[in-house]
């Protein structure tokens, strides 16, 4: 099972993300109104694309993550006619440097870390393309480390928030979702300079619930090249339970206190990720 994992500039990828098309990002050419939907996996990418496709009453493509597939793939991208979101789980140090010269708008969905690494293991222990863990104490360990797929939560999360002040990127957290997803829906629109009523936003809410959104998956049938998420295009994996909090029932106390000590030391400069451990 060791080939389902490769190493690129020090982070884990599935082998269903091509090495020539890692390395071919540096060059891929975007265009001035891409939008971009980032995440570390695991924090409510499919929800967030959910809300966005709804929100759009011209023609979008939801295209496949940047980093998934083969080198083909860049040109499926350059052919599209409509307007493209992108999602993508790359950090922002490879993000391919266009996106970042032509200031393309771009949403980041972050989500507790706690949380994000008890959905990261059920996940790995669903979804055949990735290496089998055995416990959630040796999952947990692996997180930690950054020795998951797409690298440190940590890192993640900080190469990222160091932009927290650039114009085109927004920042949003899956507990403000769980918490008001009308006001966040109506914050992406004014983002995305669309116009959503009031009665728009009821009914995007209400379709992007997590029972909607788990029965709408189960009724359809998947298509293995059309995914929001890179190490998976069956959507059966994704719709699991949608809580906050559901780190309580994993963590230890010790594995709390392990946790919370490298977060401190981790994320002692970052002022973003100080709601994920003193709000919940
Ligand atoms: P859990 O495993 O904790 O249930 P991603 O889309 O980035 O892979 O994130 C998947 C996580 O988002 C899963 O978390 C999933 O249940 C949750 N999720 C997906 N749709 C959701 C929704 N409509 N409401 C709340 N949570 C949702």
């Amino acid at each position: 099972e060791a080939e389902l994992i490769h190493m690129f500039k020090g982070i884990p990828f599935t082998t269903r993300s091509s090495p020539e098309l890692l390395k071919s990002l540096d060059t891929f050419d975007a265009r001035e109104d891409d939008v971009l939907l980032v995440s570390y996996p695991k924090s409510g990418t499919h929800w967030l694309a959910g809300v966005i496709t709804k929100l759009y009453d011209t023609e979008v493509t939801i295209t496949s993550p940047i980093e998934f597939g083969d080198i083909s793939k860049l040109e499926e991208l350059n052919n599209l006619s409509t307007k493209r979101i992108i999602p993508t789980h790359l950090d922002y140090n490879m993000l391919p440097p266009n996106f970042k010269k032509k200031k393309c708008k771009m949403i980041y969905i972050s989500r507790n870390p706690k949380d994000t690494a008890v959905s990261m293991y059920h996940y790995y222990r669903d979804n055949p393309n990735l290496p089998t863990v055995d416990t959630w104490t040796a999952f947990f360990d692996l997180f930690l480390k950054g020795n998951v797929v797409c690298g440190s939560w940590f890192d993640h999360f900080l190469s990222w928030e160091e932009h927290e002040d650039d114009k085109n990127i927004l920042f949003l957290f899956y507990e403000d979702m769980k918490k008001d997803l009308p006001k966040v829906v109506k914050k992406i629109a004014l983002f995305l300079s669309l116009n959503a009523s009031d009665k728009d936003i009821q009914d995007i809410c209400s379709k992007s619930s997590f029972s909607e959104m788990k029965n709408d998956t189960e009724k359809e049938n998947s298509d293995p090249s059309h995914t929001v998420c890179a190490l998976t295009s069956n959507r059966k994996l994704i719709f699991r339970k949608g809580a906050v909090g559901d780190w309580k029932n994993h963590f230890t106390p010790k594995q709390n206190r392990r946790f919370e000590e490298i977060f401190n030391e981790k994320m002692k400069l970052s002022k973003m990720a100080k709601c994920f451990i003193y709000e919940v």
